[in-house]
């Protein structure tokens, strides 16, 4: 199977959801490739995998390690890396973070979180041949408490200032807008309205496709704050303790390590 293409993912706007979850290491990556259209390495794993309390303390470093671990095992689907909290503050720094990030991992995308003050970074990353996904709606890195997180674009105010950012980074070359925690109405809206394909994220089916954590659609972490938008369509975390539970007791029981596993 070959590595799906851009313009694969653009035609499959009106035609067919497009798929996307998150990865941060060599075993998901192997997973998830070919089985999604799309791989993301996420800032969540500052949360998710190293237990933070938001996403503002992943780095750069952070970012480029579980990058290159995704991307080098990510053959078949397209692959997005998010650029962390405050490496985006103005276009050269935007700029010199995104090569970065890019010649390291070699992944195809880097996303940002995005507002009408950083329309014009989006711009010029566009000029300078970086591919880039915006993240609009609810934003994470704009949040230290997650459970201060509402959805937005309600009312018309917040639905109309959505409809045209959406529409200006589509006019700055963004290649796929993350529409995060918006209404339903809003969110068919930007949908209908753009010719890039929109990634819903808690903001319904109307748009184009669906990313979620994969952490999170497995229960690998019950402690884990869930959102309504999340589905668990298995329950890894009670798997894994019994699994713990078996082990710790054939070792009590002398039971393990057997002939089998012995040499
Ligand atoms: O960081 C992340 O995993 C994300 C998705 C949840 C969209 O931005």
């Amino acid at each position: 199977m070959p590595k799906i293409s851009y313009k694969k993912i653009l035609l499959k706007k009106n035609k067919e959801p497009i798929t996307c979850l998150t990865a941060y290491s060599k075993p998901l990556a192997n997973i998830l490739d070919g089985n999604v259209d799309l791989v993301l390495v996420g800032d969540s794993l500052g949360t998710t995998l190293y237990g933070m309390k938001n996403t503002r303390s992943v780095n750069l470093e952070m970012m480029k390690n579980h990058g290159k671990a995704v991307v080098s095992n990510t053959k078949k689907s397209m692959t997005i890396i998010d650029m962390p909290y405050k490496t985006y503050r103005n276009k050269k720094e935007a700029l010199k973070n995104a090569l970065d990030i890019l010649t390291y991992t070699k992944a195809d995308f880097v996303k940002i979180e995005t507002d009408h003050k950083n329309v014009a970074i989006v711009k010029y990353l566009t000029e300078n041949k970086i591919k880039v996904v915006s993240h609009i709606g609810v934003t994470p890195q704009k949040f230290s408490d997650f459970s201060k997180i509402k959805s937005v674009g309600k009312n018309s105010n917040e639905s109309n200032h959505l409809i045209k950012l959406a529409k200006k980074l589509e006019d700055a070359g963004t290649k796929l807008i993350v529409l995060e925690c918006i209404e339903m109405n809003t969110a068919k809206k930007i949908t209908n309205k753009l010719t890039i394909p929109t990634i819903g994220i808690g903001a319904s089916n109307f748009c184009d496709g669906q990313v979620l954590v994969t952490d999170d659609i497995i229960n690998l972490d019950s402690n884990n704050y869930k959102p309504k938008f999340i589905k668990t369509y298995i329950d890894v975390n009670k798997d894994v303790i019994n699994a713990v539970k078996s082990f710790v007791k054939d070792v009590k029981n002398k039971k393990f390590p057997s002939k089998k596993y012995s040499y």
